[in-house]
């Protein structure tokens, strides 16, 4: 069971010092993972402000050349050395606002693997797919182009465009027909079992049901992941349904 946060890019070092306090306060359990992405000025701060407990760091991007004439861009290699452990791409923020295709996406996530990186690899249709019956046949045009070799040990974000940031959610149905799906065909095409976490206005309220859903292997959350209250309710209900399910 994976949480993770992305907190895209918001908060500042003052809110992130205040997060971090809340953090310290809260026992965390070893059943269920978590990692937090923040903004990048700020992965090492939160690295270091919270190195004692047992919550990773990640970066929201990376590119796909490790060194060189890139100007704003970071590499792999730094979110290495600053003791990164995941890294999200393709998130559909990356691929609209800054036409990251399908092959640049396969690239920075293979270069992300090739330095030790855990990928959480993002995929999901716009609303229009959804309505046209088109999502399934979309999201696995993007697994087929985007998928990096060496994949074991990372992760697929399920984060239909339509729901990100809107309320909107897919029936459960939906979300539990494509996450099979992908996992069906990631394991046809590379032999390698995933994980999918789902992604798309999830909160506190809607946690128990999403994480009901079979083959959800838990969540990636946006906006409700930059209250510390809502985060640690969302990790909260992870860690029950986990118990409920022994
Ligand atoms: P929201 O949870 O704000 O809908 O964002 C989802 C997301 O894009 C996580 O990467």
């Amino acid at each position: 069971m994976f949480i993770a946060a992305n907190w895209k890019m918001n908060l500042n070092k003052k809110s992130i010092l205040n997060f971090s306090k809340q953090l310290k306060k809260f026992k965390f359990s070893n059943k269920v993972q978590t990692c937090i992405f923040p903004p990048m000025t700020y992965v090492d701060y939160l690295n270091e402000l919270i190195s004692k407990l047992p919550i990773s760091v990640g970066g929201q991007n990376c590119h796909y050349k490790s060194s060189g004439a890139f100007t704003g861009e970071v590499s792999p290699k730094f979110l290495i050395d600053i003791g990164c452990e995941y890294v999200i791409i393709g998130h559909s923020e990356r691929r609209t606002l800054n036409n990251e295709d399908n092959n640049e996406i396969k690239l920075r996530a293979q270069s992300a693997i090739d330095c030790n990186l855990k990928v959480i690899l993002c995929v999901g249709e716009s609303q229009n797919d959804r309505v046209k019956g088109l999502a399934r046949e979309f999201v696995e045009k993007q697994l087929l182009q985007c998928l990096p070799n060496n994949f074991e040990n990372c992760y697929i974000a399920y984060e239909p465009i339509w729901s990100i940031g809107t309320g909107l959610i897919p029936t459960k149905n939906e979300i539990n027909e494509m996450h099979k799906n992908i996992k069906e065909f990631i394991f046809k095409t590379t032999n390698i079992e995933t994980k999918v976490l789902y992604g798309g206005s999830v909160n506190k309220i809607n946690i128990n049901d999403i994480l009901d859903i079979s083959n959800v292997d838990g969540v990636l959350v946006g906006g409700s992941s930059l209250e510390v209250k809502d985060f640690l309710a969302i990790y909260t209900a992870a860690v029950k349904h986990l118990v409920k399910s022994e």
